[in-house]
């Protein structure tokens, strides 16, 4: 029989997210970042499955630190040693997992939309680890978290997002929040990297005015999604959509750059950007554990 899990369990989206929520969990949030100790035992004896149907460095060992750190037990799911290769269906595979009795599922797939179809299929809390071009909650909660550690509140803050934003899930969960939280969000992007659906939500503009905001995001091409090339060589693209040292000299001198990585070097941003003075790459990083511990938390209280 199938027991429906409270919708407030899962993580499927910042798309209604309230301000409420977010804020609860960036100072849950906090509240880990401010504790460091490594491990606590409040989840003893609970099970987490990380599934991870597409590839991920950061977002599956941030969530299995988070994890650890919580005291959970870990199972960790990788599509390219598992059943899958004989053909089975991510729907057979999460369900293969819950009826061995895990309490939680963190899940990363290709597919856009399955994940909320699985949401009201399966028993146990599901966490979005990104879905296709459709959402990266995780993500994007903690590059809020970065975004308020610099900067205090939201309202009114101007966030640039430059690049690949039509196969870009980092794009939307920010959107989708950053709007929610009163932020002011632009695009950026090649024709051919547009998300035209998007428009009504966030005007593009050009490259210039994107280096006035007080947060620019810059994201990865994702080549791995294009079919053919979307926009010449990669020399190209960092001459018309990359951000060099001497756009970066444009910026406001409060200004902080961000990208959620893996970053294409010298394509998207200039290799010595990456660990400048205003970069926030690494310290999004480190913010992923403490958002993907009041995640886990929010899922399995
Ligand atoms: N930013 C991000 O999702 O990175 P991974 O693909 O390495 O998890």
């Amino acid at each position: 029989m199938h027991i429906q899990v409270k919708p407030e369990k899962h993580l499927l989206g910042t798309k209604g997210l309230s301000a409420a929520e977010i804020g609860s969990i960036l100072d849950r949030a906090a509240h880990w970042e401010r504790h460091p100790e490594k491990v606590t035992n409040q989840l003893q004896g609970r099970f987490v499955a990380n599934m991870f149907f597409e590839n991920s460095t950061r977002t599956r060992f941030s969530f299995e630190v988070a994890e650890k750190r919580l005291g959970a037990e870990v199972l960790n799911f990788s599509a390219a040693v598992s059943s899958v290769q004989k053909g089975e269906s991510i729907y057979d595979t999460v369900r293969t997992l819950e009826s061995m009795g895990i309490d939680a599922g963190v899940i990363r797939m290709k597919p856009n939309g399955l994940l909320a179809e699985l949401a009201t299929k399966i028993s146990v809390p599901l966490i979005n680890a990104g879905d296709g071009s459709n959402e990266h909650p995780t993500q994007a909660l903690l590059d809020l978290y970065t975004m308020r550690k610099e900067f205090g509140e939201f309202k009114g803050l101007k966030v640039a997002i430059i690049g690949d934003i039509r196969h870009s899930r980092v794009a939307r969960s920010n959107l989708w929040a950053l709007k929610t939280l009163g932020a002011e969000v632009t695009f950026c992007a090649p024709q051919e990297m547009q998300a035209p659906e998007l428009a009504e939500h966030a005007p593009y503009v050009s490259m210039e005015e994107s280096l006035r905001a007080d947060v620019v995001m810059m994201l990865r091409v994702q080549l791995e999604r294009h079919e053919g090339s979307l926009f010449g060589s990669a020399e190209q693209y960092r001459a018309a959509y990359g951000l060099t040292a001497e756009r970066a000299a444009k910026m406001a001198p409060h200004a902080i750059i961000m990208h959620p990585a893996p970053v294409n070097r010298n394509v998207e941003i200039d290799d010595e950007l990456v660990e400048c003075p205003r970069s926030k790459i690494f310290a999004q990083m480190s913010h992923g554990v403490p958002i993907r511990m009041a995640v886990i938390e929010r899922a399995m209280s």
